[in-house]
This record gives C-alpha cells, sequence and structure tokens, in this order.
C-alpha cells in the first residue's frame, strides 16, 4: 500500500470513529437512562369521588398542603426559568420532562422506543390526552399519590371519599429516589449523577443511620387534620425547600472563625481561619445540580470601601462537558464534615478604619452561566440565583477579638450543629 493510500485510509478511519462517537457514544444529556425515569408515569385516570386531577380540587380538602405545596419548587419545575432556560439549551428534548412534569397526562408525545437508549432517536407520537394546563402543575400531587385510580398515602386507616391505599415507601426516602437519582451513561464518568441526592443518601454516610430520611429535613412534621373536618394525625407539611431558600441553605451551614494572634497589632501578620461545617444536611453540600457552589471570600477594605486585599475558594465539583462527561474534582462537604479556609494578612502601621470581611455565599450558577442562559437562552425573571449565607465584619484597629467571639456566639446560637432541627423519623 503506498503511503498516500494509508493516510488516506487512516483519516477515512478517525472520521468514520468520531462519526461513531458522536452519533452512537457521545450523550446528549448529562445522565443515562433509568428505566423508571426512561418513561413517564403511565396515563392517569380521575379516582372514583373525584371530579378532576388537579392540584388545587385536591386542595379543596386537603387545603394547607396544597397552599404548602404551591409555593414549593416542585409545583414550579416546568415553568421554573431556571429549567426553561436549560431546557431550550438542550433542544426541549422529551426526557427532562419525565421528571419536571412526570405524568403522561402532562406530556405532549408519547415515546414508543428508545432504539439504543440514545434519547435524540426516540420515536415519538403526538399524545392525544396531553393537558396543557396541567403540565403545568409540574410535580403534582398524582405524581407521588395516584397510580391506576387509587390514592396512596402513609396511613392504614383512612376514610376518603377517594380510593385510598397504604404504601410504607411513603415514610422511607423510596418516594423520592425516582427523581432525586441519575445514572450515568456512556462517556460519562462522575461518581454520583448531576441530581443524584439520593445516591449520596444511600452511600455509608449519616443519614441512614441516624434514622433521617429525606422528609425528616425536607418536609417538617406536624399534628394536624390531614383533610377539611379528619381527625387530628401526625403528618408533614409539603415544603420541600433547597437551594432557592437561604433560610434553608443557612441550617445547613456553620461557620466558626479564630485569628492568630486573636488581636492583631498594626504592623502584624495576622492568620485568619474560617471553617466551614455540613451541620445540617444529610448530603453533601451542594448537592444536586453540579452547578451548585459555594464561595468563601475574605477582602480587607478600607473607610473609602476600597479593596486592600482579597482572596476567594470555590467548594463544589468541577465537570468537563465536552468531548465526553468527566467529574475532575468534587470538594464538597460530606454531612458533618468541615474544611478550613485561610487567609493571611500583614495589617499596615495605620490601620485605622481597616476591615477585614468574611463572607460565605451560594450559587445556584455562576455569573458566566446566568449571562450565557440570558443572552442565549432566554432566561428571564429576577429570580435571585445567588445569596448570602455568612457575612461578618473584622475590625484591624480596635475590636477584632470582640468580634471574632461575637461571631461564634452567635453561630452557635443559631445552629444544632447535628440536623437536630429536624427530627429523625
Ligand atoms: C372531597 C374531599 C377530598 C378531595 C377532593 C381529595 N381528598 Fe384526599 N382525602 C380526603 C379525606 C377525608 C381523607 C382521609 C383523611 C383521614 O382519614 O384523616 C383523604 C386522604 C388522602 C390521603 C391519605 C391517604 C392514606 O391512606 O394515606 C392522600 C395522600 C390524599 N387524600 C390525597 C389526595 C389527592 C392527591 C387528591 C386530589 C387528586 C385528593 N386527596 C382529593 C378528602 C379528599
Ligand atoms: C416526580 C419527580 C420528583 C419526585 C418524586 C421528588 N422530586 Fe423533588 N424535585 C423534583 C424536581 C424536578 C425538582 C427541581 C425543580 C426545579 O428546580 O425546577 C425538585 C426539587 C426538590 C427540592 C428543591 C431543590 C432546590 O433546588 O432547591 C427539594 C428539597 C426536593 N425536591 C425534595 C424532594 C423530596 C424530599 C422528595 C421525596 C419526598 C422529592 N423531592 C420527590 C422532582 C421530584
Ligand atoms: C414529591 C412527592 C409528593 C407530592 C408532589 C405530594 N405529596 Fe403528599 N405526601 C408525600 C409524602 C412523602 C407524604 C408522607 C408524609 C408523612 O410521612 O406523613 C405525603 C402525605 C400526604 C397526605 C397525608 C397527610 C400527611 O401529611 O402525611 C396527604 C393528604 C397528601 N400527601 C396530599 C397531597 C396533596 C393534596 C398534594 C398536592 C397538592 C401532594 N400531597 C403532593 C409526598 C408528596
Ligand atoms: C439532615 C437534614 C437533611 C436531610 C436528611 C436531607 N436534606 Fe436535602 N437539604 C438539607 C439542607 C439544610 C439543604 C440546604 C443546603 C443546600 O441547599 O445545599 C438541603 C438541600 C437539598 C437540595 C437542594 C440542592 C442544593 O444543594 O442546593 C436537594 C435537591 C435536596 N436537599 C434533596 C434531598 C434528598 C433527595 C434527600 C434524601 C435523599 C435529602 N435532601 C435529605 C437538609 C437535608
Ligand atoms: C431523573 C429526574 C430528572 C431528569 C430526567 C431531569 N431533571 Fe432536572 N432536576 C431534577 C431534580 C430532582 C432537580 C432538583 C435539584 C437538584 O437536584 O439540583 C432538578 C433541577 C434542575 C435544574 C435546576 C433548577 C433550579 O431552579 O435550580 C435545571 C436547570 C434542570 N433540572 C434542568 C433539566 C434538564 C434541561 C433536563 C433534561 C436534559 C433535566 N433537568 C432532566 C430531576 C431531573
Amino acid at each position: 500500500m503506498s503511503r498516500g493510500l494509508k493516510i488516506g485510509l487512516g483519516i477515512v478511519g478517525l472520521a468514520a470513529a468520531i462519526y461513531v462517537y458522536y452519533t452512537e457514544i457521545k450523550p446528549v444529556v448529562i445522565f443515562g437512562l433509568r428505566d423508571e425515569y426512561a418513561h413517564a408515569i403511565p396515563f392517569q385516570k380521575i379516582p372514583e369521588g373525584l371530579t378532576s386531577l388537579s392540584a388545587e380540587s385536591c386542595g379543596q380538602c386537603h387545603r394547607e398542603i396544597y397552599d404548602e405545596w404551591k409555593t414549593s419548587i416542585h409545583s414550579k419545575a416546568y415553568e421554573d426559568p431556571f429549567f426553561q432556560a436549560y431546557w431550550k439549551k438542550d433542544k426541549n428534548i422529551w426526557v427532562c420532562l419525565n421528571c419536571h412534569t412526570p405524568l403522561e397526562n402532562q406530556q405532549p408525545t408519547l415515546v414508543k422506543e428508545i432504539p439504543r437508549g440514545r434519547v435524540e432517536k426516540a420515536v415519538q407520537e403526538p399524545n392525544p390526552r396531553y393537558d396543557p394546563a396541567y403540565q403545568k402543575e409540574s410535580v403534582t400531587c398524582a405524581a407521588c399519590h395516584l397510580r391506576d385510580g387509587v390514592i396512596y398515602g402513609p396511613f392504614e386507616d383512612s376514610a376518603a371519599p377517594h380510593p385510598t391505599k397504604f404504601d410504607p415507601n411513603f415514610r422511607t426516602a423510596q418516594v423520592c429516589q425516582r427523581c432525586h437519582n441519575v445514572v450515568s451513561g456512556p462517556a460519562q464518568f462522575y461518581n454520583v449523577g448531576p441530581c443524584g441526592t439520593y445516591a449520596e443518601y444511600e452511600g455509608k454516610f449519616f443519614m441512614q443511620e441516624r434514622g433521617f430520611i429525606c422528609q425528616s429535613c425536607h418536609m417538617p412534621e406536624i399534628d394536624r387534620p390531614v383533610a377539611t373536618d379528619s381527625p387530628i394525625r401526625r403528618g408533614r407539611q409539603h415544603l420541600w425547600r433547597g437551594g432557592h431558600d437561604p433560610d434553608m441553605i443557612q441550617r445547613a451551614v456553620a461557620v466558626q472563625v479564630k485569628a492568630d494572634p486573636p488581636d492583631p497589632k498594626p504592623g502584624q501578620s495576622v492568620a485568619f481561619t474560617l471553617t466551614l461545617i455540613n451541620a445540617g444536611a444529610g448530603h453533601k453540600i451542594p448537592t444536586g445540580d453540579p452547578d451548585r457552589h459555594f464561595t468563601v471570600e475574605f477582602t480587607v477594605e478600607d473607610g473609602q470601601k476600597q479593596v486592600l486585599a482579597e482572596q476567594q475558594s470555590t467548594m463544589g465539583r468541577w465537570i468537563l462537558w465536552q468531548p465526553a462527561i468527566i467529574e475532575f474534582y468534587d470538594n464538597r462537604l460530606l454531612p458533618l464534615a468541615s474544611r478550613e479556609y485561610r487567609f493571611a494578612y500583614r495589617v499596615p502601621a495605620q490601620s485605622e478604619g481597616l476591615i477585614l470581611k468574611a463572607r460565605v455565599q451560594y450559587h445556584i450558577l455562576t455569573d458566566g452561566q446566568h449571562e450565557m442562559l440570558q443572552t442565549k437562552y432566554g432566561l428571564t425573571g429576577t429570580d435571585p440565583y445567588r445569596f448570602l449565607i455568612y457575612e461578618r465584619d473584622f475590625p484591624l484597629s480596635g475590636a477584632f477579638a470582640a468580634a471574632l467571639s461575637a461571631s461564634n456566639r452567635q453561630a452557635a446560637l443559631g445552629r444544632q450543629p447535628d440536623g437536630a432541627s429536624c427530627k429523625a423519623s
């Protein structure tokens, strides 16, 4: 074979390999398929005794639960502007709907077949029973409670106007597993999938050992009538607060500060240490969506707010998305784990008015990602995407030590560093 021919064949071979990689191996979404979410929850009919499947209609009798759900992100998982923008980026591919609008009743198409597990090759046809108004209800009551005309729930002795059935899974993490757990597909190398909180729970960490389930923290216990004119029972609030709620994030994090020397004088160097503790989450912080991260920032400002020194660290995970998905680095905190962030600074001879600021922020996405979604994928709305979790000023000329102990005292009051603010089940 001539040299030219060999090179020619080599190029053709390489082109074919690249073609096969991109059409058959490279994933088009950031997770593989697991049976449970490869398909929608099959079509559900209105149960006997009821007139509608809508959450609002359930709310006629389950008023408080409906009101809670309505404020939760489960009720907005479809219209959520962050979802809409990322969904557009992913060319509105159907598979996302199986968790964000999981019932067949809520989906415009029926997926007949998924050749070789390639989501982009799925054979789809229009769904004649698609209800666009129901789609907007996202993760609605029926997604968790309704199968084959029966309302499933945590009780064995309900007296309801609709058929009910006891399902012990409601009092385990199993109800959350379907959607809060994704698996990796081909050419995807990560430890826990992008929305894989459940897998962090399944591991050896503290949640199970201490009897925590997802609901312990995300659905607080409450004694009340479950429906209008019903007896009082112990149930749970349908709130599901998480990364969009600064108070919830605050419950996860405890911050301790110290300095050496504890009361630096002008001209001295001070080594400042901020310890971040995952004191209140039963999984890593942050968890879920891999864009989420914390930043720990130190700045020294003068009286005119001019920045004289600054340092920033990030806690999260770093994933290479192209051409394969590879997780490089994960420095998130396991439950009850802590990490020290250090900042060294030499206090100048003239320290009058200088302030060392320590700040912890939580980010749903980076500023760059936010801008990209706004300019390219129509991210609308003014939903905040970053929250200040901790901020304290430590004056470098004066009450430095007092500010340190005030911060630690407040931290001790505000927190129970074992997730005890939510009861184990
Ligand atoms: C006309 C009033 C009414 C409507 C409408 C209604 N429910 Fe109920 N539901 C009840 C009553 C009453 C109970 C029993 C309460 C008890 O025994 O303490 C109940 C019980 C339940 C339970 C507990 C079941 C168990 O055994 O653990 C669930 C879950 C539930 N309903 C969900 C729903 C959902 C979802 C809808 C809407 C699709 C709905 N309900 C519509 C009145 C209603
Ligand atoms: C049918 C799918 C589904 C089930 C079942 C489900 N979730 Fe979710 N959950 C979602 C989706 C989708 C979102 C994201 C919504 C969004 O941000 O657009 C979400 C969001 C959340 C959030 C808020 C996360 C954040 O970003 O702030 C919490 C907390 C949560 N779920 C807890 C639970 C718990 C606890 C259970 C089990 C009782 C559960 N979920 C069951 C689909 C589900
Ligand atoms: C993401 C899943 C999910 C969704 C969505 C959901 N529930 Fe529940 N629901 C649960 C879980 C888990 C429990 C069990 C709580 C417990 O341990 O008492 C529950 C319990 C209940 C109960 C029994 C009372 C109680 O507090 O235990 C009723 C009634 C109920 N849900 C009604 C509704 C209605 C109405 C909606 C919609 C407005 C809804 N649920 C949406 C997961 C869900
Ligand atoms: C011991 C309490 C606790 C338990 C148990 C727990 N969580 Fe959380 N979770 C939290 C706190 C506190 C936050 C807020 C911190 C944060 O957003 O990282 C949170 C945040 C989240 C978020 C938002 C993602 C993020 O990092 O912003 C999701 C999703 C979530 N939890 C799902 C779950 C699921 C699913 C389970 C069960 C497998 C579970 N949680 C069990 C306390 C808990
Ligand atoms: C297996 C279920 C599942 C599938 C499939 C899924 N998601 Fe989600 N998604 C979730 C859950 C659960 C959350 C809740 C928060 C978390 O875990 O970070 C979420 C959160 C998100 C968020 C963050 C929303 C916010 O406001 O913070 C975006 C964006 C998102 N999903 C987009 C998508 C897109 C686009 C697809 C399809 C390519 C998709 N999801 C497919 C379960 C799923």
